[in-house]
Order: structure tokens, then sequence, then C-alpha cells
């Protein structure tokens, strides 16, 4: 518990999820560690958190900027996150670094600490298994982008206790979220409708079928999407783009999930979309 009565919350990772995990848990009145390797990760972070509840603040009188960004800590440091209540993990979108992430968490971090991954697309059991606490491991999947979307999908493996299932449960909930639960699959529900069809839009533009405005103009109109595939894609990153449909195929050996060469092609030449300023779109 800290100064607020309400459990503290660790987020590691501040990109593009881990600062948008942070900030609605700050919102929501909880104390919050966010961790990540460098300074300028958690300052790049801290700026979209302003700007995100700037633009917030524009419509709802309670959100009172200052307050928020002070409840959060930006840190380098991990052992700030030993007496948190719940670790949400949201780190690059690799098995490995993720396992090596939560071998770490399970030695610091307090008995009580519930350690939850964020990921996108691995599987839930995989990264549990290096720790000696799996009955306190489970899948919080938020959507980007975090302050707007509703949804997190809960995920718990044979050995997720039904204790840390409920209190997901109870976290998701307290922050104004819906969440569903789902078995741990790859992708678990809505990346395995996503991004394979994310996927079918890349080769599309690959095959010279349409220009990606067009693709995405298709399904804005004539599907009533927000925004079309290709936007998406971009927003959520053509680096974690490719990572998620590699573990689909990986996984599952389809050929439909095969990932398109013009993916693969883009994230080598640095193209990831919305965070290096160029994907399908430019982004000044
Ligand atoms: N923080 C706060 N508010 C934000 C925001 C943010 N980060 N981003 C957008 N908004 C607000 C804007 O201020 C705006 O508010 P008003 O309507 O009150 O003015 C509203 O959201 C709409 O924003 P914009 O007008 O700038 O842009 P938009 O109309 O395109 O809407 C969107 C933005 C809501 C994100 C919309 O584009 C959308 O729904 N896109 C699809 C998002 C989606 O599918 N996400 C899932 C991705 S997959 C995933 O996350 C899982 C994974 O593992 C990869
Ligand atoms: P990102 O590339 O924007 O940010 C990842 C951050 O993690 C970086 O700031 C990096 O410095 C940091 N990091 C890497 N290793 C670390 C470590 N060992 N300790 C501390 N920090 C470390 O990535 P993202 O898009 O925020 O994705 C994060 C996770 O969330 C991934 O698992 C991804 O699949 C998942 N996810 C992404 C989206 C999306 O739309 N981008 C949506 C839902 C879930």
């Amino acid at each position: 518990m800290n100064m607020y009565n309400l459990p503290l919350i660790g987020v590691v990772g501040s990109g593009i999820m881990g600062n948008g995990i942070a900030q609605v848990f700050a919102m929501n009145g909880y104390k919050v560690v966010l961790v990540d390797v460098t300074e300028a990760a958690l300052n790049n972070a801290k700026q979209s958190m302003e700007k995100s509840l700037e633009k917030l603040a524009k419509k709802q009188n309670d959100i009172q900027v200052d307050e928020i960004l002070n409840r959060v800590e930006f840190t380098t440091d991990k052992m700030h996150l030993q007496n948190a209540d719940l670790v949400i993990e949201a780190i690059t979108e690799n098995i490995e670094v993720k396992k090596a992430l939560f071998k770490e968490l399970d030695q610091l971090c307090e008995q009580k600490t519930i350690l939850a991954s964020n990921t996108s697309s691995l599987l839930i059991s995989e990264i549990a298994v290096v720790t000696n606490r799996r009955d306190r491991v489970c899948g919080l999947h938020f959507f980007n982008p975090v302050p707007v979307m509703n949804l997190v999908e809960i995920t718990g493996t044979d050995e997720t206790s039904d204790e840390t299932l409920a209190k997901a449960e109870d976290f998701v909930s307290s922050i104004n979220k819906e969440s569903i639960r789902v078995n741990d699959t790859p992708l678990f529900v809505v990346n395995r409708l996503l991004v394979p069809l994310i996927c079918e839009a890349i080769s599309l533009v690959d095959e010279g079928t349409a220009s990606p405005e067009d693709v995405d103009k298709g399904m804005m109109l004539g599907a009533n999407h927000p925004i079309g595939p290709l936007r998406l894609a971009d927003m959520v990153g053509l680096d974690t783009m490719l990572h998620i449909q590699e573990a689909l195929y990986n996984k599952t050996q389809d050929s439909k999930y095969r990932v398109p060469d013009l993916l693969r092609e883009m994230v080598a030449a640095g193209e990831l979309g919305r965070k290096s300023g160029k994907g399908f779109y430019q982004y000044t």
C-alpha cells in the first residue's frame, strides 16, 4: 500500500504501451513506478504522457495533469519495483528478453507481487516458467492507445491461481476498463483476428493491388474501421507487427500466416511507423 492507500503499480518498459499503462493507473489514483533502461526513453514517455493528459484535460475538468504526473516515478532502477503489488511488463516483444526480465523480477519483488505481461503474441506459460511464482503470473493485454481503448485481455496459464485472476480483474475494473478472459493461446483473441488482417493489407500493397492510402480508404469507408489497417500498423510499430506475425507463424506453421516480405523489408530499413517517423506514411 502507499500514501493513497491503493496498491503500488510497477510498469517495466516506457514505450508506446508502458507509458499509456502507467498513465491510466496514475489517472485512477495509483502511485506508479515506471522503469526503462535509459533516461532518454523515460523522458519521451513523460512527454507522451503529458501530451495525452493535456488532450484529456480539455474534455474532462477533473484531470489535473501535474498531479497525475507526480504520481508516476520515472526511473531506471528496477529495485523500486520491489514492494509493488502488481508489475506489468511492457518491453520489447522478444521471448528471451522477457524471460530474463521475469527471472529478475521474480528475484527482486516481494512474494505478494503479481507479475503480468502485456505481450501481444507470446505464451504467458513460456514466460512464467522462469519464475518461482507461477500462480502469480498472468497476461494483461492492453490496447493502443491505452488511454482511449477500453479493453484488456486477461490470460491465465494452467498454473495461474483463481485468486490472481480475480485480482487482475479487479485491477482492470478499478481503472475503468473492460476485460475478457482468454486462454493462453498465440495472439489471444483480438490480435488473432486483427494482425492477419493487417498483414493481408501489407501483402495487397506489396503485390501492387492498391496504394496504402487506397487500402486504408477501402477499409474505412467499406468496413467502417476508424482508421485503415496500414495506418494502424504504423501506430502499433512495424517491428512489433513483425514480431507478432512471426510468433503466430512459428507457433502454427500455417502458411496463411506467412510474414509479408514488405514488412520484413521495411523493418530492416528502420521504417517502424510512427515511432521512427516513417512507415507506410510519413510523420513529422
Ligand atoms: N490520449 C488521449 N486521448 C487520445 C489519444 C491519446 N493517446 N489518442 C487519441 N485521443 C483522443 C483524441 O483527443 C480525440 O478526442 P476527441 O474525439 O474528443 O477530440 C479522439 O481520441 C480521437 O482522436 P483523433 O481525432 O486524433 O484521431 P482518430 O479519430 O483517428 O481516433 C483512435 C484515434 C481512437 C486511436 C482511432 O484512430 C482508433 O480507434 N484507431 C484504432 C485503434 C485500434 O484498433 N487499436 C488497437 C491496436 S492493436 C493493439 O493494441 C494490440 C496489439 O497487441 C498490437
Ligand atoms: P516500444 O518499442 O514502444 O517500447 C518498449 C520499451 O521497452 C522501450 O522503451 C525499451 O527501452 C524498453 N525496454 C526494453 N527492454 C527493457 C528491459 N529489459 N527493461 C526495461 N525496459 C526495457 O514497444 P511497445 O509497442 O510499447 O510494446 C511493448 C509490449 O507491449 C510488447 O510486448 C508488445 O507486443 C505489446 N503491445 C504492443 C502494442 C502496440 O500497439 N504497440 C499493443 C499491445 C501490446
